[in-house]
């Protein structure tokens, strides 16, 4: 099964490379493998795996591509279909689009006609197909042993229903935001379905954004109500969220458990394909996040179809996914996707080293009933969000999974709405730190700065060549900022602000953000942003962030601060602009290392060079680059004098 995946038109060919090596699931990697990218190991679906899997060969996957490639209509039809849509969508035109700006603007609609609910999809679709009585949400408490609770199919849809009456009851209506401010409990989850049942629209923030994240983000999308709980417990320590809340609304919100009062029955909102199903924030490289709207026909059919098919799901199955429903990963792969397969999902409130760093196998051993971390339930890995460096890989493989479970390393975005390079994994080998080939109805390209199309063995900056329904439409009141941001960069793309590089076996390789975003552990930070919290300082006069490697987190954040003229710098003040950071963003955007600088590289029109910043901040002397076109060159020298005080 060594294979070699080569794009010829746009589509994909397979052919077999002769220099291919392989361990078969089942073996171990051994330590030299992996390490050195050119000399890789392929890890190769066992027979037994592949012939149960649902795409059991490269062949397959080839057949289904290209059929995804050449005719969308047809492929994304026959899998619409297999939903509950109360009107069907228009079949002359299933999708219509246009990705290039210099054609007019950029518009993206799949299923248009069609009138459909998630909710009902997610919920009353299980259940009238007879599986109310199987479990949907597994509870996991923060503390274990205390409060674990469980939710079948008929009590999740009772439960969605009684918070939409609610919700009704109060005044939301088919359009309106609904702000969701709360942690990995089941309501959350119970919430978004409840709004997207009665056609609201819910935008989560990350319950572990501060006050001032929480109220630019209701500013932006001025929510009928923000829904939130007085306080969660994370490891040994609890965090008051209704005061957070508090502090980002002028008044409090209405308290006591009203909710069970109402009906457990709700009759649907039926909603256009194209209407907005949710807004998420996310960075990007300006200080203002990111309303990123996804609707709900082509979102509902991108989720389910993705997660069906990167964990090879079957209805046995009991998957976790360990993201927060804060972030994309928790609304398409904790939320929709599998509700919609009709999976068992285990919902985990508090941290993954909670009492101690077994937590987490002991959840996994503990939802399979067998022996304290044994971790024969696991069947399939998943990964998201940063690379996976091929030693994580290897231990992630090794260890976890026993050499026994191929690893869907997903490449995608809150942007993508799913997942869009990503193993299928009973279809061809794997390599360690490779997300593989594309998704089906995915093409992407690699172009150099000019916007060509690389081809063959390349390296350069990741765009997507047409739509596929998951994609985001627009960003919340900006549709300027949408086209500017992703589209004109390479004119006839969407830009993904990801580097990229293709193998000789046609491998996709993810690189990073080539722009002014980091990656902290996962978490998606524009520079901008943390430079904004930081110059509020009434001491800080500028400030330039720049990412820099780490070890366990991936990024971490390196902040270089000037400050306002007189002013000394000390310890005390050191923590005091950390402190402003994470009151003004949240705990995880807390730069690791501030740098006081005299002053900042810069050109003489004024702007900041990053790119010596980064050098100096990752300790790269020899690799500075011409300095001489700076306005003044010797800040420089101050600066590598000051690294290490
Ligand atoms: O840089 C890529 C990285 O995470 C970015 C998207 O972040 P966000 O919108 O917060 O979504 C995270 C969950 C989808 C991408 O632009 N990224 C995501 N997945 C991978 C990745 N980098 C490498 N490998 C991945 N599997």
């Amino acid at each position: 099964s060594n294979l070699q995946l080569r794009h010829v038109e746009g589509v994909v060919t397979v052919a077999a490379p002769p220099h291919a090596k392989g361990v078969t699931l089942g073996e171990p990697l051994s330590s030299d493998d992996a390490l050195d990218p050119h000399h890789l190991r392929l890890v190769v679906p066992s027979h037994q795996f592949s012939q149960n899997a649902l795409i059991p060969s490269p062949d397959k996957y080839l057949e289904m591509y290209k059929r995804s490639i050449e005719d969308p209509a047809g492929f994304w039809s026959d899998i619409a279909s297999q939903f509950f849509w109360k009107q069907p969508w228009n079949a002359y035109s299933v999708f219509s689009e246009n990705l290039d700006v210099r054609n007019g603007p950029v518009h993206i609609q799949w299923f248009k006609g069609g009138s459909t609910n998630i909710s009902y999809n997610c919920l009353d679709r299980i259940v009238e197909s007879g599986y109310g009585d199987k479990i949907a949400l597994f509870w996991e408490a923060n503390d274990p042993g205390v409060g674990a609770t469980s939710l079948t199919y008929n009590q999740l849809l009772s439960r969605v229903c009684q918070l939409a009456n609610y919700l009704k009851h109060i005044g939301v209506k088919k359009g309106d935001a609904v702000v969701v401010y709360l942690p990995m409990l089941m309501e959350l989850p119970i919430t978004m379905l409840a709004c997207a049942r009665i056609g609201a629209v819910h935008s989560v923030v990350f319950a572990g954004f501060s006050a001032e994240s929480l109220a630019q983000r209701i500013v932006d999308c001025k929510p009928k109500v923000v829904i939130t709980c007085n306080a969660v417990k994370r490891g040994s320590k609890t965090i008051h969220l209704k005061d957070i809340v508090d502090g980002a609304l002028l008044q409090s919100a209405q308290n006591g458990d009203v909710v069970p009062k109402y009906p457990t029955h709700c009759e649907v909102e039926w909603v256009d394909a194209e209407d907005p199903l949710f807004l998420l924030y996310t960075s990007g490289s300006t200080g203002k996040p990111k309303g990123v709207l996804h609707t709900t026909g082509g979102y509902m059919v991108y989720t389910a179809t993705t997660f069906k098919y990167a964990f090879d799901y079957k209805p046995t199955d009991i998957y976790w996914c360990t993201a927060d429903c804060g972030w994309i990963t928790g609304h398409s792969y904790v939320t929709y996707g599998p509700l919609l397969n009709g999976a068992s999902v285990i919902i985990y409130e508090g941290a993954p080293n909670y009492p101690d760093s077994g937590r987490c196998w002991d959840i996994v051993d503990k939802y399979k009933y067998v022996t304290r971390y044994s971790r024969e339930s696991l069947r399939i890995l998943g990964s998201v969000g940063e690379p996976i460096n091929p030693s994580a890989w290897r231990w992630f493989y090794n260890v976890v999974g026993d050499s026994r479970c191929p690893i869907s390393d997903t490449w995608w975005q809150t942007e993508t709405g799913g997942f869009m390079i990503t193993p299928l994994p009973g279809a061809w080998p794997q390599k360690p730190g490779s997300a593989t080939f594309p998704f089906f109805g995915v093409q992407p390209v690699i172009v150099d700065e000019k916007g060509v199309e690389l081809e063959g063995e390349c390296s350069g900056y990741l765009c997507v060549k047409n739509s596929w329904p998951g994609a985001f439409r627009t960003l919340y009141g900006d549709h300027e900022r949408y086209e500017t941001t992703y589209f004109k960069p390479f004119p006839g793309y969407y830009f993904t602000g990801d580097g990229c590089s293709r193998d000789k076996d046609g491998y996709h390789w993810l690189t990073g953000r080539v722009d002014d975003v980091i990656n902290v552990s996962g978490h998606r930070i524009g520079t901008a942003e943390v430079e904004s919290a930081l110059v509020s300082h009434p001491k800080c006069a500028e400030a330039a962030v720049v990412g820099v490697e780490h070890e366990v987190k991936g990024q971490a954040i390196y902040a270089f601060v000037t400050l306002v003229e007189g002013v000394p710098y000390s310890e005390e003040l050191r923590k005091s602009l950390v402190l402003t950071v994470r009151e003004q963003i949240g705990a995880f955007a807390a730069p690791d290392r501030i740098h006081w600088a005299p002053g900042l590289p810069k050109t003489r029109s004024g702007k900041i060079m990053r790119r010596i910043l980064r050098k100096i901040a990752s300790r790269q002397l020899n690799e500075l680059g011409d300095t001489s076109t700076l306005a003044d060159p010797s800040i420089v020298d101050q600066l590598i004098a000051l690294a290490d005080s």
